[in-house]
């Protein structure tokens, strides 16, 4: 086989982009240590009620300036719901679905999660700015999604 010039600088060129973007993202994961997170809590969707911690939802003070909220998300509301904090608070989110998936999108920071039935999400965010976020279900959950929202009052 024959190959001409042209067709032997272009595969020298797409094997050595190839190469090139396998040793990226092998550095990234291994070296950075940027690989996907393989550790997945999981829990039973009918059986969140019994299940700690999703058994007592709420807001609960962890430390000087850090709250756990736990949160259980179902059609069509936030449990709980119009969160109270005080500005400066570093807040960790534990939330799971109790029947479908549902968003949990807070205005103005960039959270935003998907909250799987099955899966513990976890998400954390500092609040320095006093207000009130609103929060929304970003995942079309049925015919009640639109109503579904809360707010997270800084102050
Ligand atoms: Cu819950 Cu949309």
């Amino acid at each position: 086989m024959k190959f001409h010039l042209d067709e032997k600088i272009w595969l020298i060129v797409s094997f050595g982009m190839i190469i090139g973007f396998m040793l990226f993202t092998g550095y990234q994961t291994f070296v950075l240590g940027m690989g996907p997170p393989s550790h997945m809590e999981t829990i039973d969707p009918q059986k969140v009620d019994e299940t700690a911690p999703f058994d007592q939802p709420g807001v609960k003070q962890i430390g000087e300036n850090e709250y756990e909220v736990v949160m259980t998300l179902e059609i069509f509301r936030f449990n709980p719901n119009n969160i109270e904090i005080p500005a400066g608070s570093t807040v960790h989110f534990t939330m799971t679905s109790k029947d479908v998936v549902h968003g949990f999108q807070v205005a103005g920071t960039n959270l935003n999660a998907m909250v799987t039935p099955g899966h513990i999400q976890k998400i954390s965010q500092t609040f320095n700015q006093t207000g009130e976020y609103l929060v929304v279900c970003n995942e079309f959950c049925g015919v009640g999604h639109q109503h579904m929202a809360t707010t997270i009052t800084v102050k």
